[in-house]
């Protein structure tokens, strides 16, 4: 049914008169402007059952919208994280996944469809031509603005129709949950794991090429080697965060060319362990220059000096290697005095 079926005083009245046609083009205006096309009322300006059956429609997808957004957490809480479904066509996938997506998606689908679907029916739809005009608003434009957002707000009906306004206000409320529960899924806070490594009193130093135990003589001046903690095992899970954080490269220099005082208290007749980890942004460090001393990171070129505290002397690091101290145990092995007393690697020293 049309406005053009009804009769004329069944009409609501025009709320706005549609104008600036220009019906013959002349020098000023040299493009006629048609107007605006007849107004056609909607159903649901006409009749108020219909006008009803949208408001319900309306408050239906809000609502959906809500219970979407519970079953979103409902999901996050109850569905095991590792549990895969098979879904048709798409094959095995994650059950937590499928339901976060799929309720989450729902949940925003129902409020556009509920804004769409009502402004398309309910709020007012009476066309308005506007003269273009300087893009600087004058106090009067910025006054008629305001008056008509007022009339607009008011033509939208947002406070006659409670049910819309209550179940629209419920669905934005509870929409951004879904936000708040998803942080939950960036895991447990790091606590004071960055601080820490592998390392403690009493580990073994072992050779990350032979797998075995090192004692001093296995060690060659001018040679460098790779080590880890005793306890490490490459086929447990969280090897590879642990090893990022303990790699461990081990020098022998004479005792003599050691400048810094610390730095050789905490070695080993002229051994010195460092952590392999650059203080730039984390590469490991593999180039080592007998006769200088001189580490070398690969991947910008830092360079550090074994023999004086592993300071930088070129390149973009900011600082020093972190030093582990060593000593040997009763059975003549290299082993841990303790943890590294800074924390290893990039980064961490500027969020600290
Ligand atoms: S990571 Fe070592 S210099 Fe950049």
């Amino acid at each position: 049914m049309s406005s053009q079926d009804i009769p004329e005083e069944n009409l609501p009245a025009a709320q706005g008169q549609a104008h600036g046609a220009v019906d013959v083009a002349d020098e000023k205006n040299p493009f006629a402007d048609p107007g605006l096309p007849p107004h056609e009322h909607r159903i649901q300006d006409i009749d108020e059952r219909a006008a009803k059956r949208s408001e319900r429609t309306v408050a239906l997808l809000f609502t959906l919208s809500m219970l979407a957004t519970v079953g979103f957490i409902v999901a996050y809480l109850t569905i095991p994280v590792d549990k895969i479904v098979y879904v048709w066509t798409l094959g095995h996938i994650s059950a937590l996944n499928l339901a976060l997506g799929g309720t989450l998606g729902v949940a925003l689908f129902c409020i556009g469809a509920g804004a769409v679907h009502w402004a398309r029916t309910l709020m007012s739809d009476v066309e308005v031509a506007d003269e273009r005009h300087p893009i600087e608003a004058s106090p009067e434009v910025k006054a008629k603005v305001m008056a008509d957002f007022r009339a607009g707000a008011k033509e939208s009906q947002l406070g006659r129709r409670s049910l819309i306004r209550n179940t629209m206000f419920g669905a934005l409320a509870l929409v951004p949950l879904s936000g708040v529960f998803l942080l939950g899924g960036l895991g447990p806070a790091p606590g004071t794991k960055l601080r820490h490594t592998a390392w403690k009193k009493g580990e073994l130093l072992i050779n990350q090429n032979t797998n075995e135990p090192m004692r001093p003589s296995d060690i060659a001046v001018g040679s460098l080697t790779f080590a880890q903690p005793e306890g490490l095992d490459k086929h447990e899970h969280g090897y590879m965060n642990e090893i990022a954080k303990a790699a461990l490269m081990i020098v022998r220099l004479h005792p003599n060319d050691i400048k810094d005082k610390r730095e050789l208290e905490w070695s080993h007749e002229g051994i010195v362990a460092y952590s392999k980890i650059c203080t730039h942004v984390g590469c490991p460090i593999s180039l080592y220059e007998q006769q200088t001393h001189h580490v070398l990171c690969p991947c910008h070129q830092s360079t550090f000096d074994l023999s004086d505290g592993a300071r930088v002397i070129f390149g973009p690091a900011g600082h020093a290697l972190p030093q582990l101290r060593i000593g040997v145990n009763d059975e003549g092995y290299l082993e841990a005095l303790g943890d590294f007393e800074e924390p290893v690697g990039p980064a961490f020293w500027e969020r600290g």
